[in-house]
């Protein structure tokens, strides 16, 4: 069993956290019972045919919890997360006895619990009540096949089409269909794990260390206490090279030597950025994973190895912000962590400002991303806004270095990141800046609606003002087309094209024939490669009903599923006329098969909503 340590991260006496009294009401587990020192994944992959019995694609093994006792008055037994899908069919508990080196396992008896839709209790009942401070094992062997969790991919569904493939998606709940534990990010523990593969797989996971044992078999150390949503397996065709002193690419052969020029030499330079700003990378390694198409995010930031969509793979570089973005999660996120989802934004917000400090110090201009969501953007204004208050951007910046080294290893909740503030800038505490009429930290934190304050976007003026202007240009009844040719669009990053084209998609539906026109003229955008554009271009074609490039939605929908890609593009369709209603239904049909299962059940709704 693991040794325990007094406290995380620096063995100081830390500050008392709100979040220690926080609950987490999409857990259903009861994690404040017990300490989770270690825990151990053995577990052996097949790849069968899909659906359920003997021979069909299946992880199945064991999962030993390291635990202690916290309750005072002793725990008569431990309930963990987990979900239909994952069927445990055996228990075992080892129990501290005096004298003895490793105390024999025992059987002991356990049942489920209904809880959500996205999961249930697994309840471990013991013998005897455990007492306060004991410590205990607990081994479970289960097997999981088909559900959220565990994702299982057809050689089709791959970049190289030859090899099954499979992947974990832990974020936000879906952990718990991967492996019974307390899925909830209030709680951080290390973990290791032994993956035996088919011959001729590689597997990968979030974590320290990497390392072959024997043709099939792999085993890996998270040496870093991290939440369960982190704990990150992918088994596939995979080979690696290295682009950095402590970066490497994973992605299938087919995809490597692009992988490896893309991304060549810049992780390093992220890294190093990051580290000045915000204190030193902790993890060791930071891996990318190249994922197939059919992967829902644009990257999800596992500890040593991001996974991303291939869609990165622009050609460019332009899409780097995506792992700039992944990267800063290393700080914010990852080191200090939202102690449940209703705090999203810590995790969100202060890596889009992470982002966008590493972007700013490396690229001048802030080359504006792509994403609007309320826990992203708002949470980026109110960071931007609270840095505005300091008034000083290198005080602010020591304050994040300050921020991320005080709850290092921990999870949090606003409040005691707030409190930090306040108390980091006693100037700003005395001029009572939490309550400024319309301002109030509280509004900020429980008001919908627009951010109170807007950070200063207007270096970027200059980049968008002509996109702006020359979709003006393109909105009119009558086309100007001398004053059209006159702009040069060549030169243009792909994010001012983005800008041109969500001016253009504000505008529509455009009169009759502009936007054929508007794709002739500019065939970089109408074929384009990149996966931001060809978003774009979809949602104009749907918007202004152009049926003539509707084949170039469902190709882009045939060829990724990301979500923040999908589901718009679902939408449009749905919101379209009787043919690109049509597209939608086929598309789905056709496609549902590759898709994540937390996708289809968006598109599912979109397409045919319950109820209709
Ligand atoms: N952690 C998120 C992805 C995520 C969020 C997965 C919520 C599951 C639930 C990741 O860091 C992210 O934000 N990815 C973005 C890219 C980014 C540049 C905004 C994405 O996938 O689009
Ligand atoms: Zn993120």
């Amino acid at each position: 069993m693991a040794s325990g340590e007094p406290s995380p991260g620096t063995g100081a006496a830390r500050r008392p956290l709100h979040s220690t009294q926080a609950v987490d009401v999409a857990s259903a587990s009861n994690f404040r019972a017990f300490e989770l020192l270690h825990l151990h994944l053995d577990l052996r992959a097949e790849f069968g045919p899909p659906g359920p019995g003997t021979g069909s694609r299946e992880l199945s093994g064991t999962a030993v919890l390291d635990l202690r006792c916290l309750e005072p008055e002793g725990a008569a037994e431990l309930r963990l997360d987990s979900h239909p899908c994952l069927e445990v069919t055996a228990a075992a508990l080892r129990r501290e006895l005096p004298g003895s080196e490793e105390p024999p396992a025992e059987p002991v008896s356990f049942y489920t619990q209904p809880f959500s839709h996205y999961g249930q209790a697994l309840c471990v009942s013991f013998p005897q009540p455990c007492r306060a401070s004991e410590r205990l094992q607990v081994l479970l062997t289960y097997r999981v096949g088909e559900g959220p969790g565990v994702c299982w991919l057809a050689p089709e569904q791959t970049a190289g089409k030859k090899k099954p493939f499979m992947y974990t998606q832990g974020q936000a709940v879906l952990n718990r269909a991967f492996f019974p534990c307390f899925d909830t990010p209030a709680v951080k523990y290390k973990y290791s794990a032994l993956i035996e593969v088919p011959d001729g797989f590689t597997a990968v996971m979030s974590a320290s260390t990497w390392e072959k044992r024997g043709p099939n078999k792999f085993f890996f150390q998270m040496c870093q206490p991290i939440p369960s949503y982190l704990i990150a397996l992918a088994i596939g065709d995979l080979v690696s090279a290295e682009v950095g002193p402590r970066s490497r690419v994973w992605a299938e052969p087919c995809l490597i030597d692009a992988a490896k020029e893309e991304y060549n030499g810049v992780i390093e330079e992220f890294l190093a950025t990051g580290e000045k700003l915000f204190g030193p990378y902790v993890w060791g390694r930071y891996d990318l994973l190249f994922m197939p198409p059919s992967f829902p995010f644009g990257g999800m930031e596992n500890p040593c190895l991001t996974f991303v969509t291939p869609c990165l793979l622009a050609g460019d570089r332009s899409l780097a912000d995506v792992i700039i973005h992944e990267i800063s999660h290393s700080w914010f996120g990852n080191l200090v962590t939202n102690a449940n989802w209703g705090e999203f934004w810590l995790n969100e917000g202060f890596t889009m400002y992470a982002q966008r400090r590493i972007s700013t110090i490396l690229f001048g201009v802030d080359p504006d991303d792509t994403y609007n969501e309320t826990p992203y953007e708002k949470g980026f204004c109110f960071v931007s806004y609270l840095a505005h208050l300091v008034g000083d951007q290198d005080q602010f910046d020591n304050f994040l270095k300050a921020y991320v080294h005080e709850f290092k290893f921990q999870s949090i909740l606003a409040d005691d990141f707030l409190d930090f503030y306040l108390e980091y800038f006693p100037e700003l505490k005395k001029k009572r800046v939490d309550i400024i009429p319309g301002f109030e930290f509280d509004r900020w934190l429980n008001t919908p609606g627009w951010p109170p304050y807007l950070p200063d976007l207007s270096p970027g003026d200059s980049l968008m003002k002509p996109a702006e202007e020359l979709a003006q240009l393109w909105a009119a009844e009558e086309l100007d087309m001398k004053a059209i040719e006159a702009v040069a669009i060549s030169p243009w990053k792909t994010y001012q094209l983005v800008y041109f084209l969500d001016k253009i998609l504000q505008k529509s539906p455009l009169p009759r024939g502009n936007v054929k026109k508007l794709g002739e003229t500019y065939p970089s955008i109408s074929n384009a490669r990149n996966a931001e554009l060809r978003l774009r271009w979809g949602q104009i074609v749907l918007k202004n009903d152009y049926q003539k490039d509707f084949w170039k939605v469902k190709e882009f929908l045939h060829n990724q599923g990301k979500q923040k890609y999908t589901l718009p593009l679902y939408h449009a369709m749905m919101g379209g006329s009787e043919v690109a209603q049509t597209l939608a239904k086929e598309t789905f049909a056709s496609t549902a098969s590759q898709l994540h299962s937390n996708v289809v059940n968006y598109v599912q709704q979109i397409v045919a909503p319950k109820g209709s």
